[in-house]
């Protein structure tokens, strides 16, 4: 497969802020690429540097083959951005809205186009209201409606779900698998595990200015390589004598609703052998379950965060 994005050894420093030492990754054409990373961590900063709305002080980066930096316009043709924050205009229509951006970008028949895409989007409907009166979610609809005029191969997506109820954000994600299954090449960001895991072929960690891994959620997820154990307690007096049995042995962690979260390898015989030390110390708890590391586990393992 040939990249629609290389990324090789970006830097960028706002004043005596350092936020990308050397940032690197590839992004296979037709894929979705997630861009995993806390507040503050520079996904904002990596995605206007591929945009070419900023520019980096060292590195490399292609959008199908052409350089950000050297080739800015053919870049642009290539791509379009959804923002963090929805760019929609508020004192226009949605058919407004669609029509403007159509025109912006030389669509032939600029009607016809956006007919198509409110259509798609459901807003048929609203196509004549002020956007000014649009839920959040219709807002995000047409946002991204606007952000597909003029068939772009690759999508940037920053934050597509920050603010969104989940029923809105769930229509999200269908949005953007769609796009992908027409071989758009989507590049987005996320705070959130559970979005990279539920939508993306490949995931990059960018922690303390680089990426501090990548891979499939499955990959990632091997990081960590044990299983977790999470035992409930009827008391405090109960998941304390818990925690003095089992810490000599193995890594717990309390959390909320009188839990102990065990750090084991999830087989027969370590679950034996930790039952077999409750028991002895004459421990019951109240419930149990055992479960696989999730991208939460990887994220709080990498960037050491609790
Ligand atoms: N234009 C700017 N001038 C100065 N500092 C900035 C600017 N843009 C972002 N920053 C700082 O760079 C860091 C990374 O920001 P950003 O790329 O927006 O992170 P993210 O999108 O991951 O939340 C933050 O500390 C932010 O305050
Ligand atoms: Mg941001």
């Amino acid at each position: 497969m040939e990249n629609a994005i290389s990324v090789n050894g970006l830097e960028k420093t706002y004043d005596d802020n350092t936020v990308l030492r050397g940032v690197s990754f590839d992004v296979e054409a037709g894929s979705i690429f997630a861009l995993l990373g806390s507040n503050g961590a520079g996904k904002t900063t990596t995605i206007n540097i591929l945009t070419t709305l900023i520019a980096a002080d060292g590195g490399r980066a292609t959008i199908n083959g052409f350089d950000v930096a050297t080739q800015p316009d053919k870049v642009r043709q290539q791509i379009s951005l959804t923002g963090q924050f929805a760019a929609v205009d508020d004192i226009l229509t949605a058919l407004e809205n669609l029509e403007l951006i159509a025109d912006l970008r030389h669509v032939p028949n600029s009607a016809k186009t956006a007919h198509d895409l409110l259509e798609r989007f459901g807003l048929v409907d609203a196509a004549d209201r002020r956007v000014a009166t649009f839920s959040g979610g219709m807002r995000r609809r047409l946002d991204i409606a606007m952000s597909l005029i003029g068939t772009p191969s690759i999508i940037f997506f920053d934050e597509p779900s920050t603010g969104l109820d989940p029923e809105v954000r769930n229509g999200m994600w269908d949005a953007i698998r769609t796009l992908a299954r027409t071989g758009t090449t989507i590049f987005l960001t996320t705070q959130y595990l559970e979005e990279a895991d539920q939508l993306a072929d490949k995931i990059a960690i960018l922690h303390g200015g680089t990426i501090a891994a990548t891979g499939t959620a499955r990959e990632l997820k091997k990081l960590v390589p044990s299983g977790v154990i999470e035992l409930t307690f009827h008391d405090e007096a109960q998941r304390t004598a818990a925690t003095q049995a089992l810490e000599p042995c193995y890594q717990v962690a309390a959390s909320d609703g009188m839990k102990l979260s065990v750090d084991a390898t999830n087989s027969v015989e370590q679950l034996a052998q930790l039952f077999t030390q409750l028991r002895d110390a004459r421990i019951e708890p109240v419930d149990f379950s055992q479960r696989s590391p999730t991208l939460d586990d990887v994220f709080l393992k990498i960037t050491g965060r609790e």
